[in-house]
């Protein structure tokens, strides 16, 4: 049965976003779940890449957002179902799950106090795994697996180059890629060597000067000058849709749009409950400093994810 909910809750919000733009905590409606609809009350939700971008106004910028008061930020969520909607069979109030919370253009995300989702877009968080390290997974395991399968299946010996190995994308592309069959080598930092090398992959700190990889999977975003890491006929695979690079010598570029997927977070969160994926939680800030975990994204060198806790 669901709980009583209340009928505002607190939510982190861009009113005029820009390079000077200030997130806000302010109250938003709560309204019932729909059908087909939980509502989540957020235990951890994370600041990821493209909420700096939301911020920033880059995607107002393009049109992909017309919010009239205010937009909303966060993707990623791991919480406790308090409401179902009509029509949810597999989920109950009480679940720990985790979920991913799609798109650009809503007034509330997941950076929130209680945020209402597809019921299909979440997956149960098991036991053991605690809801911060949940939280850190949807968006980056779905986009690393993603991008995996635009590149297909690898022919035996075939190499991968990933670029921002050691990044949030990177980090579990590199480990996906080495269970799919693909000879992995990962492009980061100099000081990130020990992280990529204890993926399994060899470790490289730049590009290399003549095409030396099957394929690239560019998470760095480095974009041409990767396209030209790729040997003749070879794939490119890159993180930013509306900015794919051009191919060259027969390589065939495209890029990831990441969409929510259960059964795939699911096994996400299954493998790290058992120890064999990895959580990083770069550092926990509360709800009130929303606008700081957005400034720490936004600096650059974080490891891990930045974990807003409500
Ligand atoms: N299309 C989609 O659906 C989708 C989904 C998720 C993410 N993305 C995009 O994917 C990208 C990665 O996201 P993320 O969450 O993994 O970000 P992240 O955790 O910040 O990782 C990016 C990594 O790349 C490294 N890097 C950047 N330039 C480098 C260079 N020249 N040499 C070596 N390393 C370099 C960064 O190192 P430093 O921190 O030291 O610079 C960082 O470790 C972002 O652009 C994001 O917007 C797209």
């Amino acid at each position: 049965m669901n709980t009583q909910l209340p009928t505002t809750t607190r939510a982190a919000v861009v009113r005029t976003p820009g390079p000077e733009a200030v997130v806000e905590v302010v109250d938003v409606p709560l309204a019932a779940p729909a059908e087909g609809q939980v509502v989540v009350r957020v235990a951890a939700a994370t600041i990821n890449p493209v909420d700096v971008a939301v911020v920033s106004g880059f995607w107002h910028s393009v049109g992909a957002i017309s919010q009239p008061e205010h937009t909303g930020i966060g993707w990623d969520v791991a919480g406790t179902v308090v409401a179902v909607g009509a029509g949810v069979t597999d989920l109950a109030v009480g679940d720990r799950v985790a979920g991913l919370h799609g798109g650009v253009d809503h007034p509330v995300g997941t950076i929130a106090e209680h945020v209402t989702l597809a019921a299909s877009d979440v997956a149960r968080v098991p036991d053991g795994l605690a809801l911060t390290e949940a939280a850190t997974l949807p968006l980056n395991t779905l986009t690393a697996a993603q991008l995996l399968d635009l590149l297909g299946e690898p022919t035996p010996g075939a190499t991968l180059l990933v670029t921002g190995a050691a990044g949030a994308v990177g980090g579990h592309a590199l480990r996906l890629a080495a269970a799919r069959g693909w000879a992995v080598t990962g492009l980061a930092r100099p000081s990130d060597r020990a992280y990529v090398e204890a993926a399994g992959a060899a470790f490289v700190d730049a590009l290399p000067e003549a095409p030396a990889f099957d394929a690239v999977a560019d998470t760095a975003v480095l974009a041409e000058a990767a396209v030209a890491a790729v040997v003749d006929g070879g794939l490119y695979a890159g993180v930013i849709p509306l900015a794919v690079p051009a191919g060259e010598r027969g390589v065939r570029t495209t890029a990831v749009m990441a969409s929510a997927d259960d059964a795939t977070l699911a096994h996400a969160l299954e493998e790290a409950a058992a120890g064999r994926l990895d959580t990083r939680v770069h550092v926990t800030l509360p709800l009130a400093e929303a606008d700081k975990a957005v400034r720490t994204v936004a600096a650059g060198g974080v490891r891990g994810r930045v974990v807003v806790l409500p």
